[in-house]
Order: C-alpha cells, then structure tokens, then sequence
C-alpha cells in the first residue's frame, strides 16, 4: 500500500531501522513520495537490497550500515547521510526492540540493553540531526514508542519503561526545537504483524489479539508507515509533541472481563 501523495519531493530523510518492518514501509512510501531516503540499520546486506530494489525503479534510496548501539557507528552514519544529502528534513527513529522479565527478577543486563536499543539511540539519532535541521530552518521527528509505553505489563517492564520515556523526551524535545521550526513527534503502534512479531507469537495469541482489537485483526507495517508519515509530513505543520495511537483500537478499552463477555467472540480477521 503506497500513495500516490508527493509530500517529500525534494526533501532528505533517514529512517533507522529501514530495512524490514515498519521502517522499511516507511522507507517504500518515502521514496514513492520522491524523498532522497537514507536506510540505516544493522541488517545491512536487507537495507542494501532494498536500497536497490527502490533505486533501480527510480527512486533516490542509499543503504548505511548502523548498529543503534553503537553510537560512534550510529554518529558517523548519520553525518555521512547529511552530509550527502546535502542536509537533513526529517528522521523517522524505528530501530528497537523488546524482552520480556518480571521487575522482581529482570536482568540488568536487559535492562540496560533495552536502554541502549530503544532510549540511548534515540537520544543519540536526534542530537545527531538536529544540529543540520536548526541550519536548515527546520524539520521533523518522528520517535517510535509503543502503546506499551502508555501502560504497564506484567513481564514487559524493561520495554514498557523505555517506550514510555521516548514519549516523555519526545515532548521535552519538542518545546526545546519548536524555536527552531522542528517538529517532534511520537507514533504508538499497537500489535503490527512484523516477521519478527509472528515468529514470537503462537495463533492462539494471534486470535486473542483479535479479540481484543476492535479491528479484529494485527496491524500491518504499511498502515502504520501511512501514521508515521503524516506525522512527518507538512499536513501535520501544527502538530508536535504529541503521540499518535495507531492500534486498531485495543487501548480504547479499559479491558474490564464483565463488558467484554458481552461481545461476541469474532474470529481472527486475515491479516
Ligand atoms: N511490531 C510491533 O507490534 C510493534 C509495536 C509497537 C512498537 N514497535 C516498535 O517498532 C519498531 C520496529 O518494530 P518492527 O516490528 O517493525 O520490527 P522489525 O524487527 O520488523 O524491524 C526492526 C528493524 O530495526 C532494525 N534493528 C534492530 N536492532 C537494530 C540495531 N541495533 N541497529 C540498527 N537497526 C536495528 C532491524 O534490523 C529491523 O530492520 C521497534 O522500535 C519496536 O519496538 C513494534
């Protein structure tokens, strides 16, 4: 699912964590929407080949190696894709990533892993452009957070805490750079049907996730990629530090057992 919108023409963006997911959807509808789009991720032989496939129909799409954790490699990847891009319109943060473990017991070793992956490089990824977006008289952001970072969970604590933060120096960010014309914003995906998502969950789960979506199904990475680019797109010229929630409605119910039984159980919906 691309559109046929021109939002980016003309304009530089870099996606961390371009190379599969939501960050690759995002990629594709960028370089549809004619944006020179910087891929950068850890998995570099996919982003490369992405960066191919794009380039060989026409679009302007370069593969940079970067591990997020690494913050000289994330640093210099960055500098390389402002530097030949000429400058730098917009950032779209998706690398992450999660682990389970109960606050009683959790590693700290995950603790600090999911720090680095989720917080760190975030923090990292904008102090990077923001410098180039301030000459260029402006810019948007877009950080990825989670509708786990709006809640608990039980086991998820590491994560939930991580994505929560991002959504809290998102709004901080947000009224340090409004001076300089760079929006910040926050997108919150409910459950998406990455590879790496359906590979963790059984199809039971993926049932019960139905049931408790008002869609009645996962998202999908191209549904979001259309969120996350709004966002960053001048439609949302009056928009910053604020977080979007794009769950199929699961966080518009409190969840409560006694009002749910009310409702038919509905099967799971292709996704
Ligand atoms: N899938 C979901 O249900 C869901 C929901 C809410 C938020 N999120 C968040 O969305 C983001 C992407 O999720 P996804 O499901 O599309 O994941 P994904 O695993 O399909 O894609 C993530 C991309 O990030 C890259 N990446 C991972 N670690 C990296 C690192 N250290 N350095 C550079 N690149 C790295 C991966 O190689 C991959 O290309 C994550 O931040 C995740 O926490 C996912």
């Amino acid at each position: 699912m691309t559109t046929s919108l021109k939002r980016f023409a003309g304009k530089v963006a870099i996606v961390s964590g371009g190379a599969d997911g939501m960050g690759a959807a995002c990629v594709r509808q960028l370089a549809s929407e004619q944006a020179r789009v910087f891929v950068l991720d850890v998995k570099h032989e996919m982003a490369t080949a992405l960066a191919q496939e794009l380039s060989d129909n026409g679009a302007d799409v370069t593969a940079l190696k970067a591990d997020v954790m690494d913050e000289s490699e994330l640093r210099t990847a960055i500098a390389n894709a402002i530097e030949l891009g000429g400058g730098v319109d917009t950032l779209i943060n998706v690398a992450g990533g999660s682990a389970s473990g109960l606050v009683s017991e959790i590693d700290l070793g995950v603790w600090d892993r999911l720090y680095k992956l989720n917080l760190r490089s975030t923090l990292t990824a904008c102090q990077c452009v923001i410098p180039a977006m301030r000459d260029g008289g402006g810019g948007s952001i877009v950080t990825m957070s989670s509708i786990s970072g709006l809640r608990g969970d039980p086991d998820w604590a590491a994560y939930n805490a991580m994505k929560a933060a991002i959504l809290n120096m998102t709004q901080s960010l947000a009224w340090e750079e409004g001076q300089y014309g760079i929006r910040v914003n926050a997108i919150c995906p409910g459950p998406v049907a990455s590879e790496r998502m359906l590979a963790t969950i059984s199809d039971a789960h993926v049932a019960e996730y139905a049931h408790a979506i008002a869609l009645g199904r996962l998202g999908k990475a191209e549904e979001l990629a259309q969120a996350i680019l709004f966002l960053a797109s001048d439609q949302a010229s009056f928009v910053t530090g604020t977080s979007l929630v794009a769950d199929g409605g699961l966080t518009a119910s409190t969840a409560q057992p006694t009002s749910w039984a009310k409702l038919p159980r509905k099967p799971a919906k292709p996704i």
